[in-house]
């Protein structure tokens, strides 16, 4: 798998890698539990995004008198300040970031700093024109917005690591530095210049040693596509890749991933020497799909993300950032995590994306983060910027640092988030349910989408939504991942599988889980190849059925009958189930296979396997799926919280944390399982609790 090559893989990528294989093994690894409380010094991280640089420095002073008022403690600082930091090659200032930390330390406002690699200086790319990428047309980006440098550098790389260690060695004493977070959101764009196309060459060379070996398990027979030169290997130019083999198009994206991973090793390498004391942490993208988070992970101290909840348009829509959030806690096997950037005004560039949300409704959002498991909040950004692209992105003030309706939500939240410190601390999210996402799976059906309409985070949503609407705490698992403590997996649209993970769910079933398995599951191997085996594959025994028939859905025209006499639509796709144990629960109700099995279960071993052979735009349809589920593995449910309500719990032995969450513009009856007492005020709160208008409840036993 593509993440047990990315250490080698740095001293195939070229000379630019060598620097940072010196450090390895000469460092201090990533902790494997970060408390992120102790480490502010027993103080909920509580933070804006500060732009020091951006703003004459008698406002300084100002600005951190009123984040202390407001209850911030932290701030993140530099990240794209490198033609400020390095004016001229090799020429370093960071005098105006020691008096930046002055001003702040002074108000107990502590900082993690951003290496400033995302937005490389214009002198840079003045001198070294190919630190830029390359699209895919053969075409360099040019200098003028940002992110748009290439890992394959050698010049990039050689940069990179004289900033990273120049700020290491500055600020790796200063006691109001708690850490770093490296670059800023590392992503895109891929590559597809000399360097690189040689990086994927080496890259494939160590992953298959031999070209026999690559041709075999890429198929490269088909279309005559065979190599007799590890040189003529190409890069995948074609935006779509359609014109390439699938396996090629995979092992690409596993490239890119393992591309960017060494990229950021290089400078975890460089700040665990130097700075050992420090914490290390990326700022992160949930649901992005480009990184395979669960292993660049395993390089940081603990994960930081940048939350958007607004950007689902529709607010009562909270499930967005829900598996957001839960996604980014389990790509570090579940551990609390913080935001580096929680949405603190409307977003927008050229234009907002959507109207202004209540003041109110920013304090929910910065609650759904702490309840799904964030020990740390830190606001994007203090202040709008009166410059540049972003002057359409909303921080908590505005451009004249009046204190408006957001200050005031976001003193409200601090002012309330230092008095549940203490019960919060060592609480963490425990879900008796699982989703698996597998970044294989989602590259190869970004490559090949099966039907037009397949999307990969859909088929996630339909079921983990069902389960957050019923108030039960769902976690992401990926292939890695510890399955044992769950009781349900939900693994959909499983289409590439290795043997291990076949192994482990096998394992998971008989020892008595139950595994929901989706249409498009078990078609590929590793290699993205399709299985000879009859579908679903290396699932048909433990699922109980045999698909010899299915029906991409382009008119959508097919329902589900049952389970019950009740009909819902179907989209997307058809599998034609042919059972061999497994009982029918739903069939199809038109057309030449009206009658035939869509939905069913086997028993296997000592649990229970669900194949769902096609997606229904009816939630409905998922919520009675998922209460039968529920049902057998005796997992409480409260299918009564009111539509837009999320109820969300954080525990640890002897404390449950229940946060109910209003996102409407309606007051709320929540019926809960028994009186809970108000953490906030001391209250009791009656079982049928009243919850008012884009407002939250923190309750805990009595
Ligand atoms: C054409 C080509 C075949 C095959 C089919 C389906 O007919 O000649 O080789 O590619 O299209 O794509
Ligand atoms: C991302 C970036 C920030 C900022 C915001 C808003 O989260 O990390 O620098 O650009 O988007 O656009």
């Amino acid at each position: 798998m593509s993440r047990l090559w990315t250490r080698g893989m740095c001293a195939l990528i070229g000379i630019c890698f060598v620097t940072s294989l010196a450090a390895y093994g000469q460092t201090a690894p990533a902790a494997k539990s970060f408390d992120l409380i102790a480490w502010n010094g027993g103080k909920f991280v509580y933070g804006a995004d500060y732009y020091p640089e951006a703003w004459d420095e008698s406002q300084w002073e100002k600005d951190a008198t009123m984040m202390q008022e407001a209850g911030i403690n932290f701030v993140r600082m530099g990240e794209f300040a490198w033609a400020k930091m390095e004016p001229k090659e090799g020429q370093f200032d960071f005098g105006w970031l020691d008096r930046a930390l002055k001003v702040l330390n002074a108000h107990g406002i502590r900082a993690v700093l951003g290496t400033p690699t995302a937005s490389p200086p214009a002198w840079l790319y003045e001198k070294y024109p190919d630190i830029a990428a390359m699209d895919e047309n053969g075409v360099r980006y040019r200098y003028g917005s940002r992110r748009n440098y290439c890992v394959h550098n050698a010049d990039f790389v050689a940069a990179t690591t004289r900033i990273v260690t120049a700020m290491a060695e500055h600020f790796k004493n200063h006691p109001g530095v708690l850490g770093w977070q490296i670059d800023n959101e590392v992503g895109s764009p891929k590559c597809f210049d000399p360097a690189s196309r040689a990086a994927f060459q080496a890259w494939c060379r160590h992953k298959y040693q031999t070209l026999e070996v690559l041709n075999s398990d890429w198929g490269t027979i088909f279309w005559g596509h065979t190599y007799h030169d590890w040189k003529e290997i190409p890069l995948p130019w074609n935006t779509l890749y359609e014109t390439y083999n699938p396996s090629l198009a995979l092992d690409f994206s596993r490239f890119h991933s393992d591309s960017l991973h060494a990229y950021v090793d290089i400078q975890v390498a460089i700040l665990r020497r130097v700075a050992p004391r420090q914490a290390i942490t990326h700022n992160e993208m949930g649901m992005y799909s480009g990184v395979d988070y669960y292993d660049l992970n395993r390089s940081l101290d603990f994960v930081a993300w940048d939350n958007y909840p607004m950007f689902g348009k529709d607010y009562a829509q909270y499930n967005g950032a829900g598996l957001a959030h839960d996604l980014m806690r389990g790509s570090k096997d579940n551990q609390n995590y913080m935001i580096m950037e929680q949405q603190g005004g409307a977003g927008g560039w050229a234009t907002f994306f959507g109207h202004q949300a209540p003041a109110s409704l920013y304090r929910v959002w910065a609650y759904q983060s702490v309840a799904h498991g964030a020990d740390g909040v830190c606001y994007f950004r203090w202040r709008t910027s009166r410059y540049g692209t972003e002057q359409y992105w909303q921080g908590i003030l505005d451009q004249d640092s009046y204190r408006n309706s957001r200050y005031f939500a976001v003193a409200q939240t601090g002012k309330e988030l230092g008095k549940l410190t203490t019960l919060l601390q060592g609480t963490k999210v425990v879900s008796p349910v699982a989703m698996l996402v597998s970044p294989d799976s989602r590259w190869a059906q970004q490559i090949q989408p099966g039907v037009k309409d397949f999307e990969y985070d859909q088929q996630l949503h339909d079921y983990y939504d069902a389960f957050r609407r019923a108030g039960v705490s769902v976690d992401v698992a990926f292939p890695p991942s510890d399955l044992s403590a769950y009781r349900i997996v939900v693994a959909p649209a499983l289409y590439v599988t290795d043997q291990t993970l076949v192994n482990k769910l096998h394992a998971f079933v008989k020892s008595g889980g139950t595994l929901i398995l989706t249409f498009r599951s078990g078609v590929k191997d590793e290699h993205n190849v399709v299985t000879d085996q009859t579908l679903p594959g290396p699932f048909a025994d433990i699922a109980g059925v045999a698909i010899h028939e299915f029906d991409p859905q382009v008119n959508e025209e097919q329902e589900l009958v049952g389970p019950g006499e009740s009909r819902y639509p179907t989209r997307t796709w058809n599998d034609i189930l042919e059972p061999s144990t497994a009982k029918a629960l739903a069939t199809y109700g038109k057309g030449y296979y009206a009658g035939k099995p869509a939905v069913t279960e086997n028993h296997a071993g000592k649990g229970l396997v669900y194949y769902v052979g096609t997606e229904s735009t009816s939630p409905l349809f998922y919520d009675r799926l998922i209460a039968m589920a529920a049902k057998k593995s005796l997992i409480a449910i409260n299918q009564r919280i009111p539509t837009g309500v999320e109820v969300a719990v954080r525990q640890k032995p002897g404390t449950k944390i229940i946060f109910v969450l209003n996102y409407t513009g309606m007051d709320q009856t929540v019926p809960l399982d028994q009186a809970y007492q108000n953490a906030l005020t001391g209250k009791t709160e009656p079982m049928d609790l009243q919850i008012p208008a884009f407002e939250v409840k923190v309750l805990t036993e009595k």
